[in-house]
């Protein structure tokens, strides 16, 4: 499994934090940047991060700002993504399960880093649950893209 990551100047942190935990996880990562806490702007790396997810290169994205939601936003105007922000890990299962997300959304302002990992674990350990609802309902999603 590679995970694409990305972030904004906010969640610049925070995503160095994630990829250092991957890296430790032997999980391959794509690093879409930023590279610096030079002021950025979130739907750029959003783009990035999405389009290595929709492209086939990574099975699933992590997207950090300051408070997640900018960059849930922008994510999930890309067509074949899925786009959740987390601040617990109940949600960060859940929206695993019952709606197959495929980027993961976090707010570095809102999330301390050792809880952030653990929603980053539940989030890419976590399967899409095989019921038939549940299926039906996200491709009731995608038929909105
Ligand atoms: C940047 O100041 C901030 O707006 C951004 O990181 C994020 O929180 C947006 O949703």
């Amino acid at each position: 499994m590679t995970i694409a990551l990305g972030s904004d100047n906010g969640g610049y942190q925070l995503k160095e934090f994630i990829k250092e935990f991957l890296a430790q996880k032997g999980i391959a990562v794509k690093d879409c940047g930023t590279y610096s806490l030079e002021r950025v702007d979130y739907p750029v790396y959003a783009k990035a991060v999405c389009g290595a997810v929709t492209g086939g290169e990574c099975e699933m994205g992590i997207l950090c700002c300051g408070t997640g939601i900018g960059m849930s936003m922008a994510a999930n105007k890309i067509p074949g993504i899925r786009a959740a922000v987390c601040a617990d890990w109940f949600s960060a299962k859940m929206t695993r399960e019952h709606n197959d997300a495929n980027v993961l959304c976090l707010g570095a302002r809102v999330t301390g880093d050792e809880a952030a990992l653990t929603l980053v674990d539940v989030f890419i350990n976590t399967p899409f649950s095989d019921e038939e609802r549940h299926a039906k309902r996200v491709a009731q999603i995608m038929e909105l893209d």
